[in-house]
């Protein structure tokens, strides 16, 4: 069933895990993620960047995902990804999610300020959690670590900015960059553990977000998720894994065609990444 962000994150920010956010954009990746969520009895995040609503559209992707989310008993929450305006995050609102994030964090502290209180504002009136981004957060989703640059240290949060930007937009979650990548850089990433203590000293007990966890060390996830960090977005392990299932479909010669063929394995795959990281993020049998 879908629910609002607060019911499944309150409970990960006390008992120290963290819930998976995973993209889609489709009926295949939709049901990976969720079914994922079924079969390891975790709250899930199921979001959509504004690219995969423009590909899928907005009320087919919300009919997909609501009507999935009728058929598991984990809560789920339908969550707009790097929305970069306050028309999109209306958009969605009046669409059935249940949670924005308002992306404007290359912006000068003052206007992204402006720019998210406007949305929290419109989102608040309905009961909608929204998420808003202090610092920058590079890289492409979707990209592969080909020596991909690093995030540069101006571009991170700066946690002495934190409590006032909260303070000031209202918001009910904060999206840090402390070294994660958008795309899978193995080796480029490394979580600056001393800009996440400073954020947790700064926001007690304040939900925090990662972007960009693929191409992140296992180890390193568990780590993140045991800190006020409760919400981790994964995107491009799971689009590597689907499609290096239909890639290897093709590899074998079959005697009729038939797509379903083709993306019930990448469908399978997909799945099986996001079971793996609910139980890295420690999410696995959490669902109440
Ligand atoms: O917002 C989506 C995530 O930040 C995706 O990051 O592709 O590196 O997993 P990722
Ligand atoms: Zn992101």
């Amino acid at each position: 069933m879908l629910v609002k962000p607060n019911e499944i994150l309150a409970e990960a920010l006390n008992m120290q895990y963290a819930v998976g956010a995973f993209n889609t954009y489709h009926l295949e990746v939709s049901q990976a993620i969720l079914w994922a969520a079924q079969e390891q009895q975790s709250p899930v995040i199921i979001q959509t960047s504004e690219s995969a609503i423009k590909y899928a559209g907005l009320p087919q992707i919300v009919a997909i995902v609501t009507t999935l989310a009728k058929e598991i008993d984990v809560p789920v929450v339908l969550h707009l990804d790097h929305g970069k305006s306050l028309e999109q995050a209306k958009a969605c609102i009046e669409a059935g999610y249940t949670s924005v994030m308002i992306d404007a964090g290359t912006e000068p502290l003052e206007k992204n300020i402006a720019i998210v209180k406007e949305v929290v504002t419109a989102a608040h009136q309905r009961g909608v959690w929204v998420e808003a981004e202090l610092g920058a957060i590079l890289g492409v989703e979707g990209a592969l670590g080909l020596g991909g640059e690093k995030t540069p240290e101006d571009m991170m949060t700066k946690p002495a900015q934190a409590r006032e930007f909260v303070e000031k937009t209202g918001i009910d979650a904060l999206a840090v960059s402390v070294g994660t990548i958008h795309g899978a850089f193995s080796g480029q990433e490394y979580i600056r553990w001393q800009i996440l203590e400073e954020l947790e000293k700064e926001l007690p007990n304040f939900p925090l977000v990662v972007h960009g966890a693929s191409g992140i060390e296992a180890k390193d996830l568990a780590k993140v998720a045991l800190t006020n960090v409760c919400k981790v977005n994964v995107d491009t392990e799971v689009r590597i894994a689907f499609e290096a299932a239909v890639k290897s479909y093709f590899d074998e010669a079959h005697k009729k065609v038939d797509p379903r063929a083709i993306l019930r394995p990448a469908r399978d795959a997909a799945q099986a990444v996001v079971a793996e990281k609910m139980k890295i993020f420690g999410s696995a049998g959490r669902a109440k």
